[in-house]
This record gives structure tokens, sequence and C-alpha cells, in this order.
């Protein structure tokens, strides 16, 4: 066991474990993107960035991929931290602002407005669909083609790859494509509210449970 602290509090972890999953041990919620559990780590979004503090200076990391080690002493929500993924939630909004996911956790996070040129593609290359496919499915028809602005994810000659096994998971697993925000008009870049959620009002039975018609959580008794 190795011993590091995470917001002041002293962490036991076991070696070979990331500062996320150290953090998560203690309940401390880092958002995350192109994480997912299953799946090799990859840390190309950095909405999970921490600070690393060492002294009297720090640097931010990406918590996924960063092992925990011996005394290393970890802010996973400090300014610095909460700065760095408001710019990183722009970036991605301005990359796929039809992302519900995206927008719910930029709301979530406080950002007011996306300061960059919108460019409305349906991917933000995570790359959980080709981990999915190659990792879970080891199907491998999934792969990235291209380089810097026209990289894209792809199947060899653009055709249905023969490996596919028809599973749906990297449809499943994608961040942009799994639901779309139905705001017609996004202002400063967000769109301001979900317009996906059928409200309360509408149930029939209604007994103010707070949670929308058909979400988890849901409940109606007669
Ligand atoms: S549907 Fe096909 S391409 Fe997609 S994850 Fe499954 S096997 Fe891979
Ligand atoms: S298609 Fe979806 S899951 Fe695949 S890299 Fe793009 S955003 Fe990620
Ligand atoms: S979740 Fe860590 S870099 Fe994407």
């Amino acid at each position: 066991m190795i011993e590091l602290t995470i917001d002041g509090a002293k962490v036991r972890a076991e070696e070979g474990m990331t500062v996320l999953e150290a953090a998560r041990t203690q309940g401390i919620v880092i958002p995350t993107l192109c994480h997912f559990d299953g799946l090799s780590p990859y840390g190309v979004c950095r909405v999970c960035v921490v600070e690393v503090v060492k002294g009297k200076r720090s640097s931010l990391e990406a918590s996924c991929t960063l092992p925990a080690s011996e005394g290393l002493v970890i802010r996973t929500g400090s300014p610095r931290v909460q700065r760095a993924r408001k710019v990183v939630m722009e970036l991605l909004l301005s990359t796929s602002p039809k992302s519900k996911l995206l927008q719910d956790m930029a709301a979530n996070m406080g950002v007011t407005k996306v300061r960059f040129q919108q460019k409305d593609r349906d991917c933000i290359l995570c790359g959980l669909c080709v981990r999915y496919c190659e990792q879970q499915m080891q199907s491998g028809g999934l792969g990235f083609v291209g380089r810097g602005v026209s990289r894209r994810v792809g199947t060899a000659f653009d055709e249905m790859p023969e490996e596919c096994r028809n599973c749906g998971g990297c449809e499943w697993v994608c961040p942009v494509c799994e639901q779309a925000c139905r705001a017609d008009d996004l202002i400063d870049g967000l769109c301001g509210g979900c317009l996906n959620a059928v409200p309360v009002e509408s149930c029939p039975i209604c007994t103010e449970c707070s949670q929308s018609v058909g979400a988890e959580g849901h409940r109606t008794f007669r």
C-alpha cells in the first residue's frame, strides 16, 4: 500500500492505482469523459485534471492516467482545477455543441459562455468507441484515421468492417452520439436548459418525487 494526500486527507491506495481510482475509494468525485471502467486509460479529454502540489509549485495532470505514488499531494477541486476544467469543457463544447452530456457537464461546472469558435462536429476524439470495440468486443473494426484537424474515427475503406458484431457498443459508449441536445438556438454556445426531459407536471399521478417522467428514480403510486 502507498499513502498520498488528496484534498488534505491521507489516503491509502494499492500499488498500480491511478489518482482517479484512489480518489474514488474516498468518494471524491472527479469528472471524466474519455475514461471508462474496463477500458484502458487514454488521458486525452483532460476533464479529470487535478492539481499536483510540489512545495510552492503545482502542475495540472490528468488523474485518470496519473499513477498514485507515495507522498503525492493532490487537490481535486481547487480554483485552478475548476478554471482548467471549465476551459476544457468550453473547448469540447465548441467541437460538439449538440452533445447533451457535454452541455450537462458544462452546466454542472458553471460554464456560462463558450468563447471558442463552434465547429459542430459529432466527435470529440475521446477514443471510447475504438477502445470499446477492441477491448470489450475483441473486434477492432474501428480506428482513428487521418491527422490533425482531419483526424476522425473510421473503418477500413470506410466500409462496414467484417469484424463488426453489431453490438451497438460503440454508439452506447459515445458521449456525443448517445443523446443530442434538442435546443434550437444555443446562446453563447450553451443550451441554457434541458429540453429532453419531460416535465414532472405531465405525470398523470404526480407524487412530486422531483424526477422527470421516465427518468431513473421516477415513481408513481396508486
Ligand atoms: S457495433 Fe461493431 S464496430 Fe461497434 S463496438 Fe460493436 S463490434 Fe465494434
Ligand atoms: S465517435 Fe464518440 S466515442 Fe468515438 S471517439 Fe468520437 S466522441 Fe468518442
Ligand atoms: S477522463 Fe482523464 S483525460 Fe479524459
